[in-house]
């Protein structure tokens, strides 16, 4: 695997393989990695010649309160992950190389990125669409692959490709979950042993909800209470939001149509941690 950490080196890397005809896969993360990540990479591996892992820990998707500085960190670790996986490429840039001085860009995605995420992280999607904008452009990538468990990032995702016309395609790779469910996220590392425990309540509430869809239930506000009063059995858990919407648009009708897939979308804290899961129902 080559380690490749300068953003022109990288660009000038991949310009000379698509001259050769290759396709390139590329994998988007922050690093500290798991084996959701390692999926993606396996993933990529199996549709790609070249596969690039990108690394970068993203100043602008992270709000002044939130974790930017203690967010988990291990490189030796990411590598043979990565290796592992099938990764060629490890594209880690520091954050000058990224935002030089006088970067002034911004890209903000409206719509998908309003609800849910963007009502309690309201600058967070205007960062990811920016990085990912520029990763997509030093890595070039013939098919870019990003997780389910982002749901939201991966919609908002789509549309920077389709409005921007970026000749890529998004693929979309299912959830990995511990043996107990809870979906694997480098965040979970901050969970007390206690919290650990009461964690596995995600997806078990999912779970519930998904029952209920499928004996036929369609009204949301029924929907979204099971979710809730699942999540509520465990002390200590505080809802940002437990929301059933479209899958497709992320709207939210006060009854869903016999056919209309649902997306049911949860983010909740335990202590200092904030966890998201997510499941579609069609
Ligand atoms: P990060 O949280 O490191 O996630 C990188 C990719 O791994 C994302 O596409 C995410 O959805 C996927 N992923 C995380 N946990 C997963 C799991 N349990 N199963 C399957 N895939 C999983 O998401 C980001 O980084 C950043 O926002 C990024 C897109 C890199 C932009 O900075």
């Amino acid at each position: 695997m080559q380690h490749i950490q300068s953003a022109s080196v990288m660009q000038t890397f991949v310009l000379a393989a698509r001259r050769e005809g290759k396709r390139i896969g590329a994998v988007p993360t922050m690093g500290y990695l798991h084996d959701g990540h390692a999926s993606l990479v396996r993933m990529a591996r199996a549709e790609s010649d070249i596969v690039i892992t990108t690394i970068f820990v993203n100043p602008l998707q992270f709000a002044p309160n939130e974790d930017f500085t203690r967010y988990p960190r291990d490189f030796e670790r990411d590598w043979s992950i990565a290796e592992k996986a099938g990764c060629d490429v490890l594209f880690t840039p520091s954050p000058e190389e990224m935002y030089p001085q006088g970067f002034q860009t911004n890209i903000s995605i409206g719509g998908v990125s309003a609800p849910f995420e963007g009502v309690f992280r309201p600058t967070h999607f205007d960062g990811v669409a920016t990085v990912v904008a520029k990763l997509f452009l030093l890595t070039q990538p013939d098919k870019a692959f990003f997780g389910q468990k982002d749901y939201q990032q991966c919609m908002v995702v789509k549309k920077l490709v389709r409005d921007l016309a970026i000749p890529l395609e998004i693929v979309v790779c299912p959830t990995q979950r511990e043996n107990d469910g809870l979906a694997m996220s480098s965040r979970n590392v901050y969970l007390s042993a206690e919290d650990r425990i009461k964690s596995t309540i995600l997806w078990k509430s999912l779970q519930a909800a998904q029952n209920l869809i499928q004996q036929g239930e369609r009204h949301r506000d029924r929907i979204e209470t099971i979710l809730k009063e699942t999540l509520l059995t465990m002390n200590g858990l505080t809802i940002d939001y437990a929301a059933a919407a479209d899958a497709d648009t992320l709207e939210q009708p006060t009854e869903f149509a016999p056919t209309q897939g649902i997306v049911l979308l949860l983010a909740v804290r335990l202590g200092a941690t904030r966890l998201i899961d997510n499941l579609v129902v069609r």
